[in-house]
């Protein structure tokens, strides 16, 4: 029950995109709820955007309005600032900043800003006393940050596996469906309200990498390191791969891997064949997944959707009835002093890989890669040539697993090859 001795909780919310939006509508439409489970009312009292008079299918009369999001954290019946703008710097920082000085709390769904300023953001927030909180910063809906941060407590990660960008996999995903057109795939992701304002995070990997830097820190106890995280976007793969890899049993998802390698913190966002038949393999559409895997419990698997306005505004309501109900957790699971500075292992580890080679066809051409692959000592567990497109013999193979200097070694020596009409493409093969 509501305790009506108990003040409300006075939200200021900086950001009235598709999720700020979203925040309203849930404040709005789910009053009672949100107070019987926080115990006390949730309340907006101001808000701020850029554009006073945009449409956003809310009724905002009854909020103050702030031009300037740092004033918004400065009001005094603002008690927690919920931060929905975007950009690692700039407005955004400036007003978490501002709230934290003003002994505010925080729930942002700002993942670049967090994963580039994490820790100095999670120190001033534990000297301030105050929450910051970001589940709504990695895959959309879904409650990985607690799940991970909380629910894996007494675990030694092993590893933090996700597809957690919701316009890659649709576009992936709509390709192979469709045979549509890479870049009308994308226009609906945006039209649909997934990508982000700047559709290169999406596709170039950025935004899923800031993601990973986050779950990496998390369960692995280190200092956020998004500088760490090898990125690959999806941009160089064709339909062709993606049906290629389909023919052999594979589909192709942008999937990070965060483990804890002798060689230190490995974290990749990459393209990378799954088998078609796992779990994450079976991904469709903007659907998100990310599999955690501890000492303890074995391997959690959490799927749901990863963009979107209801699902993220879900993800930011949750962090805000938590604190309502005075839950303090360290943003990194860690007092910030103690995470860990952890050396980059970059993309060394070992495994299968697909390998796209673009051939004349003509006699000796696949001795001699079969040559480059034996002498980095490379083996091939399965291979296929397609029709020619022209002069062009498409030949694929997969590999048994090999170090990734071995791969790059064959790849350079391939792509020097004259019969390489064009440079090959590796892509990991991830056990999953
Ligand atoms: N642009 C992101 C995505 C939204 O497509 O998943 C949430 O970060």
């Amino acid at each position: 029950m509501t305790d009506r001795q108990t003040p409300p909780l006075r939200l200021g919310i900086a950001g009235l995109g598709t999720v700020g939006g979203g925040v309203v509508a849930i404040v709005q439409q789910h009053a009672a709820l949100l107070a019987a489970r926080s115990g006390r009312r949730i309340e907006i009292t101001a808000v701020s955007a850029r554009n006073r008079s945009r449409d956003r299918g809310v009724d905002l009369s009854s909020y103050a309005w702030e031009d300037d999001p740092v004033a918004l954290a400065r009001r005094p019946d603002v008690d927690m600032l919920i931060e929905v703008m975007g950009g690692e710097d700039g407005p955004a920082k400036a007003a978490i900043e501002t709230a934290i000085a003003e002994g505010k709390h925080v729930v942002t769904a700002n993942k670049a800003l967090m994963a580039v300023h994490g820790q100095a953001m999670a120190e001033g927030a534990e000297a301030a006393g105050v929450a910051l909180r970001y589940e709504a910063g990695v895959a959309g809906g879904i409650p990985v940050i607690k799940a991970l941060g909380e629910g894996l407590a007494a675990n030694g990660v092993t590893r933090v596996m996700g597809v957690m960008n919701g316009t890659c996999n649709y576009i992936l995903t709509e390709m192979e469906k469709t045979g549509a057109d890479y870049a009308d795939v994308l226009e609906d992701a945006q039209r649909l309200g997934y990508a982000e304002a700047d559709p290169s995070f999406d596709v170039g990997g950025i935004d899923a990498a800031h993601k990973l830097a986050l779950l990496a820190a998390l369960g692995f106890g280190t200092r956020v390191d998004f500088k760490g995280v090898v990125i690959e976007g999806i941009e160089r793969i064709t339909l062709a791969d993606i049906r290629h890899a389909s023919d052999m049993g594979f589909r192709i998802k942008l999937l990070g891997v965060a483990q804890m390698t002798e060689n230190g913190l490995e974290q990749r966002m990459t393209p990378c064949l799954v088998p078609a038949a796992s779990p994450i393999g079976q991904l469709d559409g903007v659907t998100n997944a990310v599999q955690l895997e501890g000492d303890m419990v074995g391997d959690v698997f959490l799927q749901g959707p990863g963009a979107g306005a209801g699902p993220t505004a879900s993800a930011i309501m949750a962090d805000v009835v938590d604190v309502a109900r005075g839950l303090s957790v360290p943003a990194f699971g860690l007092p910030a002093a103690q995470l860990a500075e952890a050396p980059r292992a970059g993309d060394r580890s070992s495994a299968a890989f697909y390998l796209r080679l673009s051939l004349k066809d003509r006699p000796g051409a696949l001795a001699k890669v079969a040559a480059a692959l034996g002498e980095e000592g490379v083996s091939i567990h399965r291979m296929r040539q397609y029709d020619h497109d022209g002069e062009c013999a498409p030949v694929l193979i997969v590999t048994h697993e090999a170090p990734r200097g071995a791969i790059d070694g064959a790849m350079g020596r391939i792509g020097a090859m004259e019969e390489s009409l064009a440079a090959p493409v590796a892509l990991r093969i991830e056990e999953v």
